[in-house]
């Protein structure tokens, strides 16, 4: 097969979103608004994750959604109403910045119906993604990198033509909570491993090696046969680590360091540092906030 028609075989077009998670961790405030709109500054969790998509040249958007979960949907949707609003009140920097925001060309949402886990998550998309490779996206992990991380992985599987996941180097008192992978350097490919096995959320003691998997995958379609044998186990949900480990007998996967900052906003501890981490980046607000993080200093506000 020529090389340029192997390229055009290898770009990913969809990113899957799944956005299903009950977000208990935030009650009482996720109690009627997703965890996925909780805002980082002004700019819901899952937007930066929709942004990096389409920096990366994601067209189509599919949202696995569940009960009480439509202000995502309507989130992405053109908001006419918004903007007849705001052009008849002159406000034109707003109406500018709305327009501008980067858009897929399509977002479809399907439901997860019951939460059986990110296995099944996945494997509801199986219809929107049709039979090519694809990208799934936990926008739990906002990451900050230039090139996006989404990108860096499509230039991994665009090379080698095989499913990538991302990885980063964890402590090991955080491993358990993660997707860790065993691997071996590539030849010549920086950051690049062939994975050899992986295992879902490890006791340190147990742990392969330091790296875990972060929320950025490139899959193919042939995913979606072994998801679909999977019975429930690990707690009852279909892990979609237990997935890939199976589809290793069949083909090769790749692990890619990204480089770039995460952040985990699935965690109250990462929620707040990522909010802080993107007000210092604000033009608008990075003077004033690290001014009242200077006063604040390590002593606890009081209110008076
Ligand atoms: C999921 C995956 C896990 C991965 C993690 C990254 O876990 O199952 O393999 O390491 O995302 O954030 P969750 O955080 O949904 O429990």
């Amino acid at each position: 097969m020529p090389a340029e028609r192997l390229h055009v075989l290898r770009t990913i077009r969809t990113a899957v979103f799944p956005a299903a998670g009950l977000g208990t961790r935030f009650l009482p405030a996720t109690k009627v608004i997703p965890k996925e709109m909780l805002p980082l500054v002004d700019k819901p969790i899952i937007q930066y994750g929709v942004e990096e998509a389409v920096a990366a040249g994601i067209e189509h958007v599919v949202l696995v959604t569940g009960q009480g979960k439509r202000a995502i949907e309507d989130h992405f949707a053109v908001d006419t109403n918004l903007q007849r609003l705001l052009k008849a009140r002159g406000r034109t920097d707003l109406l500018a910045e709305i327009q501008s925001l980067p858009r897929p060309t399509s977002v479809t949402t399907v439901q997860q119906g019951e939460p059986l886990g990110l296995g099944h998550a996945v494997l509801v998309a199986r219809k929107l993604v049709s039979d090519e490779a694809f990208a799934v996206v936990l926008s739990d992990d906002v990451i900050d990198a230039n090139p996006p991380a989404v990108r860096q992985l499509i230039s991994v599987y665009e090379k080698l033509g095989d499913p990538v996941v991302a990885v980063e180097r964890m402590p090991a008192d955080q491993i358990n909570n993660y997707g860790v992978v065993s691997a071996e350097p590539v030849a010549d490919e920086d950051g690049v491993y062939r994975i050899r096995g992986m295992v879902e959320k490890p006791s340190k003691e147990d742990a392969p090696s330091d790296l875990a998997i972060i929320g950025r995958y490139i899959l193919t379609p042939d995913i979606f046969p072994i998801l679909d044998s999977i019975t429930c186990n690990a707690g009852d949900e279909i892990q979609l680590t237990d997935g890939l480990q199976r589809l290793l007998a069949h083909r090769p996967i790749y692990a890619c360091e990204i480089d770039g900052v995460r952040h985990d906003t699935g965690s109250k501890i990462g929620f707040l540092r990522a909010t802080a981490y993107f007000a210092l980046k604000r033009p608008d607000l990075s003077e004033a906030f690290r001014e009242y993080l200077r006063t604040l200093g390590t002593a606890t506000p009081t209110g008076d």
